[in-house]
């Protein structure tokens, strides 16, 4: 069986400071990247920074900077907010860096030897936000401002001299790949929405411009640098040692396992990519997901309307596992969601302080009183104990099967009826009324330990840090973790000492 698996973020464009909707998706990735390293994959994480293109070069000129200089401070900010986000990254790459312009490079020789691209002339209509071509029925006027009406982005006319990339040729090799991958984009509903723009004609992509220099250029023609699309998108090969494909880094990692993504950039993903790909003789990544968008209000957040939520601020305020949790369990996977102020408070006041944290408190601190700091024997278990310990064996294929479809809310909600389980039995069981009886008090507290262990190991992908303290009382350490042991009703050995942990959440104050 294949162990390895290759997920990626979106790469950010530094055209501003990163904000909560680049947070999601790398959070999000996160998420993923934790739970298949517990499951035993070997892991390949990457993330990074999309550098070329007029957007950027016009970002840097407001700024009154030079392209590469602008670029260097911003993705400065991107890499720190990874640090920030406690991302598991393995790697964070900048389009910018050697290592991806002579694999970029590489894919258009191919590209252009194989004929799959021709110069001509580009007349139509680009949004410099979007980075994207767009035909005149995808445009509407606004406000008397020509607009991208699947953006609301600005577009300007352009006419000049461009390669194309024969995507027309395409047009059912990709059908024929959405339909034997079904699941090649998800969710469906968007899956749909791709599979009716192929099936409405592809036109040849243009995949060069003449009139700005910020890109890579054109091998063969050094008046032309490289659409920042093929570009950025090339950047899931240069990572894992393109054009080196005997390398052990492509051969483990390609074709990558999920591109985790926006449902904004669906279309270069879903479309342009594997095109580009199948053009290239190279096989088409597995899945690609696009999520929705985390809301300010009614809209998409974004630089030009000003509604930016900062992280940073809310993981000063609140910590960060407060809003990982947040959002990965209160947003519909998928879906678009908001952030809202109350719910957050109420994740971490009745989920993370009340119901986890407060089982964790109340267990070490009874077990400490009543047997000292150690893991006590179990005598036989009985149905109640047996019922919610096995919970977990019953669970274990659904649970690896929610992470592989994608489905957070499913997992979420299992971890949450668990926690909430858990402190029920520990309510029905009664141990402080039975001290006399030595040999249920010792096995409701090994249950409760376990469950507390069991809950703790589910909950590392959501919020490590958290996750890593609760499992620091049974000196269990981050490489130590494997999800396959909440199927163990036994795994902690009777007699080894246990640690006493700090309080985990602290309850939010909410004044009126
Ligand atoms: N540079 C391109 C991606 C190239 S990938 C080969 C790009 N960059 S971006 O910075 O504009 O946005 C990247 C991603 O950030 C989006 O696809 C999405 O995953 C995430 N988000 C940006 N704003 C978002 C929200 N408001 N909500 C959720 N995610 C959003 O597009």
């Amino acid at each position: 069986m294949n162990k390895n698996y290759y997920i990626t973020t979106p790469i950010y464009y530094p055209s501003a400071k990163p904000h909560m909707g680049h947070a999601y998706s790398s959070i999000v990735v996160d998420f993923f990247a934790r739970f298949k390293r517990i499951e035993g994959y070997k892991v390949f994480f990457l993330t990074g920074t999309d550098e070329h293109g007029l957007k950027i070069q016009r970002a840097a000129e407001k700024n009154k900077k030079k392209p590469l200089e602008f670029c260097d401070e911003i993705s400065k900010t991107f890499k720190e907010l990874s640090k920030t986000l406690n991302l598991s990254n393995n790697d964070f790459i900048r389009t910018t860096e050697k290592r991806h312009h002579k694999s970029v490079q590489n894919l258009w020789n191919i590209l252009e030897k194989k004929g799959e691209i021709y110069l001509s002339k580009y007349s139509g209509w680009y949004s410099v936000s979007d980075e994207a071509f767009y035909s005149d029925d995808e445009t509407e006027t606004r406000d008397d401002v020509k607009v991208a009406k699947s953006s609301g982005s600005s577009v300007e006319w352009l006419e000049e001299e461009s390669y194309f990339f024969k995507l027309s040729n395409w047009q059912n090799k990709l059908l024929e790949l959405y339909e034997k991958s079904p699941s090649f984009i998800l969710p469906k509903s968007r899956k749909n929405e791709v599979v009716s723009f192929v099936k409405s004609g592809l036109k040849d992509l243009s995949v060069s411009r003449k009139s700005f220099s910020w890109g890579i250029k054109v091998p063969s023609n050094k008046e032309h640098v490289i659409y920042v699309w093929l570009d950025a998108l090339t950047n899931y090969l240069s990572a894992i040692n393109y054009p080196d494909t005997n390398s052990d880094m492509y051969k483990n990692f390609w074709p990558a396992d999920l591109h985790m993504i926006g449902k904004d950039i669906l279309r270069f993903h879903a479309v342009y990519w594997p095109a580009f790909l199948l053009a290239a003789d190279l096989p088409p990544p597995k899945r690609v997901y696009g999520h929705g968008w985390i809301l300010s209000g009614e809209e998409k957040m974004s630089k030009s309307k000003g509604n930016i939520l900062d992280p940073v601020e809310i993981i000063n305020e609140h910590g960060l596992d407060a809003l990982r949790y947040y959002l990965l369990k209160e947003v519909s996977f998928g879906n678009d969601g908001n952030i809202s102020k109350e719910k957050l408070i109420s994740c971490i006041n009745s989920d993370l302080a009340n119901n986890f944290g407060n089982l964790c408190q109340r267990v070490l601190a009874f077990t400490e009183k009543n047997i000292g700091l150690q893991i006590p024997q179990i005598d036989s278990l009985n149905k109640e104990d047996l019922i919610i310990l096995n919970s977990y064996s019953d669970n274990y294929q659904n649970l690896i099967d929610f992470i592989n479809n994608q489905n957070i809310n499913s997992y979420m909600n299992f971890i949450v009826d668990q926690m909430f389980k858990a402190n029920k039995y520990f309510n029905d069981q009664e141990p402080w009324k039975k001290k006399e009886d030595t040999k249920r008090l010792s096995t409701i507290i090994y249950t409760s330990l376990e469950l507390i262990r069991k809950i703790s190991t589910l909950l590392y992908p959501v919020i490590p840090q958290s996750s890593l303290k609760a499992l620091n009382i049974f000196k269990i350490k981050e490489n130590e973790i494997y999800i396959e042991t909440i199927k163990n009703n036994s795994f902690l050995k009777s007699g080894s000492a246990i640690n006493k942990i700090d309080i985990l959440f602290k309850k939010v104050i909410v004044n009126d």
